[in-house]
C-alpha cells in the first residue's frame, strides 16, 4: 500500500527530512499536499521534486508567484485556510503536522478529526489542546503518531503495555548548549549561542527552547496527553549524547531503553511507515564506534522552564496553553533581539501568574486563553 501524505511545514527541518523518507521510500509513500509559510523558493524546488496535488503558502502574493513559476499546475491556496485544506485534503490519508508553534493546532485537531493518521512533530498543538486533540482522535477513528524522537520511542517501547505495569516515562535531554554553564553565564547568554545546539539540527525557536529546557517541558507534558500519565510518572534525565531517546521504568524496577542515532528521520520514518520497520535513508546504529554515555538530573534553578511546565501539567486545564504562549512571544522577542536569555523564563513565569487557567472546555476557549497569554506576554516583554 502507498500512503498518500501531506506535509505541513514541509520547508522546516522536519518537512525537509520528511521528504527525505519519502524520496528513500517511492513505493510506499507518496506526496500529495505540501503547505509551507515564508520559504517560498524551498517550497518551489520541494514542488518540482514531488509534484504535490495542492500546495498551501503564507500569502496571496506568494501564491501568485508560485503559480508563475512552476512547470505543473498543481491547485495553490493560501494563509491558515490553505494550511487547513492540504490538512483535510480527501486524497492523503497521512499527515505529518510539522509546523512550528501553537498556529498548527486548529489543522493538527481538524485531521485527527477527520480520520486521518496524523504523526505530529508540531508538539505545540499537543501541549495547547491536549484533551481536545484526544477527543478529536477518539471521534475521527483514525491514529496519532508522535515524531518527536522521546515519544516515538516510547511509543515502540510501551507497545502492548499494560499501564498498571509501569511506574514511569523518562524523557532523555541533551541539555542544550548550557547545560555545564554556571547560572551567571547562563543569565547572560546570547542568541548565537543559544542557537549554537551540541547535538541536534533543528529549526530556530526549538533550538532555544531546547537551550531553557523548555522543549523538554513542552515533552513532558506531551507525554501526559500522548500516554495518559500523569506529572508524578513521568520524569526527565539529561544525557547529553543524544543517543537513548527514552526509557520506561516497570513496576518490577528494571528499564527499558530505545537507542539509535540521533537522526530526525528515523522517527519520521517509524510514524509513516508504521508498524513496519524497513532499511531506510539512515545507516544501522554503529557499535563499533567507541563512545561514552552518561546521565545526570536536570538542575532546576538553572533551567526553571522545566519546573515551570511540571507545574503547569499539575495545574491541568488551560495552564499549559498559557505556558506555551507566553514561551512563544518570549522565544521570538529573544530571536528578534528584544529580550535577553533569562526574560524568557520571567515573561513566562510572569504571565502564567497573571493569567488564570480554568478547566479545557473546547477549541474557541483554549484559543482564547492562548491569546489572552499572548497578549500579557508581549505587553511584559515590550515594557
Ligand atoms: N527540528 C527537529 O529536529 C524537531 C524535533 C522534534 C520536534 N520538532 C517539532 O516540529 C515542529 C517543527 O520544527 P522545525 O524545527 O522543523 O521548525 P522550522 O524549521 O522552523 O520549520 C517550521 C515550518 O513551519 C512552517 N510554518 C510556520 N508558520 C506557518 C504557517 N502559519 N503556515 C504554514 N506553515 C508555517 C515553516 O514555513 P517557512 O519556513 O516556509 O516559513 C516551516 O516549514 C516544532 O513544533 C518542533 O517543536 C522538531
Amino acid at each position: 500500500m502507498t500512503r498518500k501524505v501531506a506535509i505541513l511545514g514541509s520547508t522546516g527541518s522536519i518537512g525537509c527530512s520528511a521528504l527525505e523518507v519519502v524520496r528513500a521510500h517511492p513505493d510506499r509513500l507518496a506526496v500529495v499536499a505540501l503547505a509551507a509559510g515564508r520559504n517560498r523558493d524551498r517550497l518551489r524546488e520541494q514542488c518540482e521534486a514531488f509534484r504535490p496535488r495542492l500546495v498551501s503558502v503564507a500569502t496571496d502574493e506568494d501564491a501568485i508567484w508560485l503559480k508563475g513559476q512552476l512547470s505543473f499546475q498543481p491547485e495553490i491556496v493560501f494563509g491558515a485556510e490553505g494550511l487547513m485544506a492540504c490538512a483535510l485534503h480527501g486524497d492523503a490519508d497521512t499527515v505529518l503536522a510539522a509546523v512550528v508553534g501553537a498556529i498548527g493546532l486548529p489543522s493538527t485537531e481538524a485531521a485527527l478529526r477527520a480520520g486521518k493518521r496524523v504523526c505530529v512533530a508540531n508538539k505545540e498543538s499537543l501541549v495547547v489542546g491536549g484533551a481536545l486533540m484526544r477527543r478529536a482522535l477518539e471521534a475521527g477513528g483514525g491514529e496519532l503518531l508522535p515524531v518527536d524522537s522521546e515519544h516515538a520511542a516510547l511509543h515502540q517501547l510501551l507497545a502492548g503495555r499494560a499501564t498498571a505495569d509501569i511506574a514511569e516515562l523518562r524523557l532523555t535531554a541533551s541539555g542544550g548548549p548550557f547545560r555545564d554553564w554556571p547560572l551567571e553565564k547562563i543569565r547572560a547568554a546570547t542568541k548565537s549561542e543559544a542557537l549554537n545546539h551540541p547535538t541536534w539540527k533543528m529549526g530556530p525557536k526549538i533550538t532555544i527552547d531546547s537551550a531553557t529546557l523548555m522543549n523538554k517541558g513542552l515533552e513532558v507534558i506531551e507525554a501526559s496527553v500522548l500516554f495518559g500519565l500523569g506529572a508524578d510518572r513521568i520524569a526527565v534525565t539529561v544525557h547529553p549524547q543524544s543517543q537513548v531517546h527514552a526509557m520506561v521504568g516497570f513496576a518490577d524496577g528494571t528499564y527499558q531503553l530505545q537507542v539509535c542515532a540521533n537522526d530526525m528521520k528515523l522517527p519520521i520514518q517509524y510514524c509513516l511507515l508504521h508498524p513496519d520497520k524497513v532499511p531506510g535513508p539512515v545507516p544501522p546504529y554503529d557499535w563499533e564506534a567507541s563512545r561514552a554515555w552518561t546521565f545526570e538530573a536536570p538542575d532546576l534553578a538553572r533551567f526553571p522552564l522545566l519546573g515551570l511546565a511540571f507545574d503547569a501539567l499539575r495545574a491541568g486545564g488551560t495552564a499549559p496553553a498559557i505556558l506555551n504562549a507566553a514561551n512563544e512571544v518570549a522565544v521570538a522577542f529573544f530571536l528578534e533581539g528584544r529580550l535577553g536569555f533569562w526574560d524568557i523564563q520571567a515573561c513566562v513565569r510572569e504571565t502564567l501568574n497573571a493569567v488564570p487557567s480554568e478547566p479545557m472546555l473546547d477549541l474557541p476557549q483554549v484559543l482564547d486563553a492562548d491569546r489572552r497569554a499572548r497578549a500579557f506576554a508581549e505587553t511584559w516583554a515590550s515594557a
